[in-house]
C-alpha cells in the first residue's frame, strides 16, 4: 500500500480538518470553570448562531450527531406524541428508530431514497390531520446517505399552508457551513447539527439551536431527559460556562474554523460547494456513471453518491482506491450497501482537492473494471476552469 503523501479523506464526514484548526486545538487545556473559558465560550456559541443564521440560542453537547437528534426529541416531546418524519435514506431511518425507542408515536413518509422530503406530501399529510394530533415534522436536510438535499424553506411553506403548527425539527448535520440554511427565515424550532463536517473539526461536538416555540415546549415535555436537558445547558451557556465537563479543546478548533468560514464568507462557502458538487456530477455522468439522486433541484452540494451498473460492487471499488491511492471514499449504507460509493465534496477543499479526488476515482475505476468511459476528471477540469473564467471576468 502506498502511504507517501496525505492521505485523502473523501468520504462525507468526518472530513479533512485543516491544519490552522489542527494547531488551535494542540493548546494545553484550561481551567473550564475559569474566565478565559467563558469568554472563549460566550465566542463560539455566538459564531455558531450565524452559521445557522439564527438570533436564537445554539447549544454544544460533547456528543456525536446521534446525542443530538436526542437532545432535540427528548427537550420537546412526551411519551406517545405523534411525529412526522420523511424516508429520504439511511439517516432518516435511524432518527426514526431513535424516536421509535423513546415511545413517540413516529409516521414515516415512505421514500425511495433517491430525493428529498416532499413538500407536497407533507402539506398533504398535514392538511389531513384536522385535529392536530401531529406535534412535530422532522427532516433530515441533507440525507448524507444518498446526497439529495430536500428543500426546508418549501416544506416551511407546505407546513403554513396547511395551516398546521407542529413544530419543525431539522437536521443540519451534513449541511451546515456547506449548503445554504437559514433557521429563523425559515422558523425552524429545532436545528440538530455536529462537528465533523461542514465546520471542519473533529468528531465530538453535537448542536442544538433552539427556537422560541422549541424553547416553550420543553417546559411542558415530559420524556426523561438529565445529560441532554437544555435548561441546565441555556442557565450555565449564559454566564460561558458548561454544567459538566466540555470539550474544551474542541471549541478552540470551533473558534478557529468559525473564523476561517468568516475569513471566506459563508455565501462564498457555499458557492465554493455548489461549484465543487457540479463538477463531480459531471464527471460521473462523463464516466457513463449515474448520480442516485434522481431530482435536480435536490442535489446535494456536499457529497454526491454513484450508483454503479448491476453487478458491480462498490466496496470493492473502494477497497481498491483505498490500497492503491490512499483515499477514503463513503460507502454505501443500508439498502444502498454494495450498490453506491460517496464522494464526500465538503468541508476544508478546493479545486486541485476535487481534481485529485476525482482522478483516483477514474484511475480505481479502470484498476477495478468497472465499466466507464474514461474522461470524467478531464470534464470536472473544464467546469472548474470555466467557473474560473467566469468569475475573474465579472471581477475585471
Ligand atoms: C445527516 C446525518 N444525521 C445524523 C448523523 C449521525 O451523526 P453521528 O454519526 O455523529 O452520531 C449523520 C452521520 O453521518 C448524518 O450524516
Amino acid at each position: 500500500m502506498d502511504r507517501s503523501g496525505r492521505h485523502f479523506l473523501q468520504i462525507p464526514g468526518p472530513t479533512n480538518v485543516p491544519d490552522r484548526v489542527l494547531r488551535a486545538m494542540a493548546a494545553p487545556t484550561i481551567d473550564h470553570r475559569g474566565p478565559d473559558f467563558a469568554a472563549l465560550a460566550r465566542e463560539v456559541l455566538d459564531g455558531l448562531k450565524t452559521v445557522f443564521k439564527t438570533a436564537h440560542p445554539v447549544i454544544a453537547f460533547p456528543a456525536s450527531g446521534t446525542g443530538a437528534w436526542e437532545a432535540a426529541l427528548v427537550n420537546t416531546l412526551s411519551p406517545g406524541d405523534r411525529v412526522l418524519m420523511v424516508e429520504t435514506g439511511h439517516f432518516a431511518t435511524l432518527w426514526r428508530n431513535l424516536a421509535t425507542r423513546f415511545g413517540l408515536d413516529v409516521e414515516f413518509l415512505e421514500g425511495d431514497w433517491r430525493r428529498g422530503a416532499e413538500p407536497e406530501r407533507i402539506e398533504a399529510r398535514l392538511a389531513a390531520d384536522t385535529g392536530h394530533a401531529i406535534r412535530a415534522v422532522a427532516v433530515v436536510h441533507n440525507e448524507t446517505s444518498t446526497g439529495a438535499a430536500s428543500r426546508i424553506g418549501a416544506i416551511r411553506q407546505a407546513m403554513d399552508a396547511a395551516g398546521h403548527p407542529a413544530l419543525l425539527f431539522v437536521d443540519t448535520i451534513s449541511s451546515l457551513a456547506s449548503i445554504d440554511f437559514r433557521m429563523d427565515e425559515w422558523r425552524v424550532d429545532v436545528a440538530v447539527g455536529c462537528s465533523q463536517k461542514g465546520l471542519m473539526l473533529p468528531p465530538g461536538l453535537g448542536f442544538n439551536a433552539i427556537g422560541p416555540r422549541a424553547l416553550e415546549a420543553s417546559e411542558t415535555a415530559a420524556l426523561a431527559r438529565a445529560y441532554w436537558d437544555w435548561r441546565p445547558m441555556l442557565e450555565n451557556n449564559a454566564r460561558g460556562f458548561f454544567p459538566y465537563t466540555p470539550a474544551t479543546n474542541l471549541l478552540f478548533g470551533l473558534r478557529e474554523a468559525l473564523a476561517m468560514l468568516a475569513d471566506e464568507g459563508l455565501e462564498r462557502v457555499f458557492a465554493r460547494h455548489d461549484r465543487h458538487a457540479e463538477a463531480t456530477r459531471r464527471a460521473v455522468r462523463a464516466w457513463g456513471l449515474e448520480v442516485l439522486c434522481l431530482e435536480p433541484t435536490e442535489y446535494s452540494s456536499s457529497l454526491t453518491a454513484v450508483l454503479l451498473p448491476e453487478g458491480q460492487d462498490a466496496d470493492a471499488f473502494r477497497r481498491v482506491v483505498l490500497a492503491a491511492f490512499n483515499m477514503s471514499l463513503g460507502t454505501g449504507l443500508g439498502r444502498l450497501k454494495g450498490r453506491v460509493f460517496r464522494i464526500g465534496h465538503l468541508g476544508d477543499f478546493n479545486d486541485l482537492a476535487l481534481i485529485g479526488t476525482l482522478g483516483g476515482v477514474e484511475m480505481g475505476l479502470a484498476l477495478a473494471g468497472i465499466p466507464h468511459t474514461p474522461g470524467g476528471t478531464a470534464a470536472a477540469l473544464a467546469h472548474l476552469t470555466d467557473a474560473r473564467r467566469n468569475s475573474a471576468d465579472k471581477s475585471h
